[in-house]
């Protein structure tokens, strides 16, 4: 199963050697697959109910009925048009792999139909006492019905499914070896579906890729990662494991419609919430400067949802090329504003152009702090512009990401860590066990943006030495 062959590392550098034979194994991942193993036949118990009475049935026999994803424990009675079937979670036999997991299932085997009859009698008591108020709504006929079923009112129904039933996850899993560990998630942005695989994986990755593909709904590129994210781009190099080498995706967040190249600039699918935080702290009297806004899940939302004048900025040209276009795609030309440059220069500029921005956000978490100390003193000549809300993003490790995350951004603003300054810190996702993403928001301090250069601690204490 899977490729023995050893991986080795890089898309770019290993594509022109061995296509063929990637194509190859990635044919042979398909076939791979023993579709008939997932056929599975149960026979289950199910109780014969009239039509007026199956509301009154579900709810007295509820904790006994059959609960399987995407199947409905009522179903038409094949034999008579006078009755339904109510599944019940006891099955007399199982054609299959009994380890392919299957809802609720208790297997009755040798139960006969009067002990499936007396637990049902049961529960019917049971429920009576614990759901009171809706059962006194119920017509007194009705749950006398319920109450007196018999041995002639129960029936055997049998339930198949095949290997499209079941999800990506299940197939992975019971297609590979069982010491396997199978990747848990994956991350979508539009149709296509990028893992983070881990080395023991890699031998079965073009088998995962197919399995993806094939399983969830609307993908047509499968990609992995080869290298961590990095540069200032935040970029990785990907291999595609299955599909088409279609990078351009559509993706739609917070209302509003994205449109990328998702090879050439960074996009992250979980920081939705993130963005939709930020934009409702906002109200159509602020200015919102975004200096890191990739293809604009601040800036855009801020104008269309909130009617907040913005201006996005990234120094990457395809960023910056597809910001355009999504500002055009969304409506909000008039009021979005939009720039490929550094950060320091483009929040520089805005100063000097007296823009009076109000919020400024820097999500880039491997570098923003460092952009801080272009406040010391920025507003010294401009005291009429308001001081912004800063919503810095970090990356913080250790115990306590919240205080190293303050202390890194204080450091830079002051020149020097304050155990005084005020910001508030959210841990907006853990990116491994030991490193997470923090934001930490403050008012610019007055005695950083008037900051004197002769007042500036770091010139003093170098002049003293
Ligand atoms: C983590 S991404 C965030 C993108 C976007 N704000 C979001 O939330 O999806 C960081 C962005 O910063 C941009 N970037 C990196 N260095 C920069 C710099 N010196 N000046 C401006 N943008 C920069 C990258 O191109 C990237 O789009």
């Amino acid at each position: 199963m899977g490729s023995q062959r050893p991986w080795r590392y890089g898309f770019v550098r290993t594509v022109h050697v061995s296509r063929a034979s990637m194509a190859e194994e990635k044919r042979a991942a398909v076939n791979e697959i023993d579709k008939s193993r997932f056929v599975l036949r149960v026979k289950t118990h199910a109780v014969r109910v009239q039509p007026k009475l199956t509301e009154t049935a579900r709810l007295l026999l509820d904790p006994e009925l059959l609960r399987v994803p995407k199947l409905s424990y009522l179903v038409k009675n094949k034999e008579s048009s006078e009755s339904f079937l109510l599944l019940l979670k006891y099955v007399n036999s199982i054609e299959g792999d009994p380890s392919l997991p299957l809802g609720n299932v208790v297997l009755a085997g040798e139960k006969t139909k009067e002990q499936v009859l007396a637990s049902l009698r049961q529960t019917v008591e049971e429920q009576k006492h614990s759901i009171k108020k809706r059962i006194t709504e119920l017509p007194e006929s009705a749950l006398n019905a319920v109450s007196s079923l018999t041995v002639e009112d129960l029936d055997e129904y049998e339930i198949q499914v095949g290997y499209d039933y079941w999800n990506w996850s299940v197939v992975l899993k019971k297609s590979l070896p069982d010491e396997f560990l199978c990747p848990s998630s994956y991350e979508q942005v539009g149709h296509i579906i990028h893992l983070n695989l881990r080395d023991d994986q890699l031998p079965h990755r073009y088998l995962i890729g197919s399995v993806l593909m094939e399983k969830v709904k609307g993908t047509r590129t499968v990609v992995n990662k080869v290298e961590p994210t990095g540069g200032a781009f935040r970029l990785f190099q990907m291999e595609l494991l299955a599909g088409e080498d279609d990078f351009l995706a559509q993706v739609k967040e917070n209302g509003c419609v994205y449109e990328m190249d998702f090879s050439k600039l960074y996009w992250n699918s979980r920081l939705e919430g993130e963005h939709r935080r930020i934009v409702e702290t906002m109200t159509e009297k602020d200015i919102l400067a975004d200096a890191f806004a990739g293809v604009g899940p601040f800036v855009i939302p801020a104008a269309k949802l909130k009617n907040v004048k913005s201006y996005g900025n990234d120094l990457n040209p395809s960023s910056v090329e597809y910001m355009k276009r999504n500002v055009v795609k969304n409506k909000v030309a008039k009021l979005v504003e939009t720039s490929c440059s550094d950060a320091r220069s483009f929040l520089l500029d805005l100063i000097d152009r007296n823009i009076p921005f109000t919020h400024v956000v820097m999500n880039f978490p491997s570098g923003a702090p460092e952009f801080l100390d272009l406040f010391r003193g920025a507003y010294r000549q401009q005291k009429e512009l308001p001081l912004p809300m800063v919503h810095c993003y970090c990356f913080a490790e250790g115990d306590a990401p919240d205080v190293e995350a303050l202390k890194r951004v204080s450091s830079v603003l002051y020149g020097e860590s304050k155990d005084a300054f005020q910001g508030e810190c959210r841990i907006v996702r853990r990116v491994s066990p030991k490193k997470s993403q923090v934001c930490v928001s403050f008012a610019m301090p007055q005695d950083v943006a008037y900051l004197d250069p002769e007042e500036n601690p770091t010139k003093r204490r170098r002049a003293e030495t």
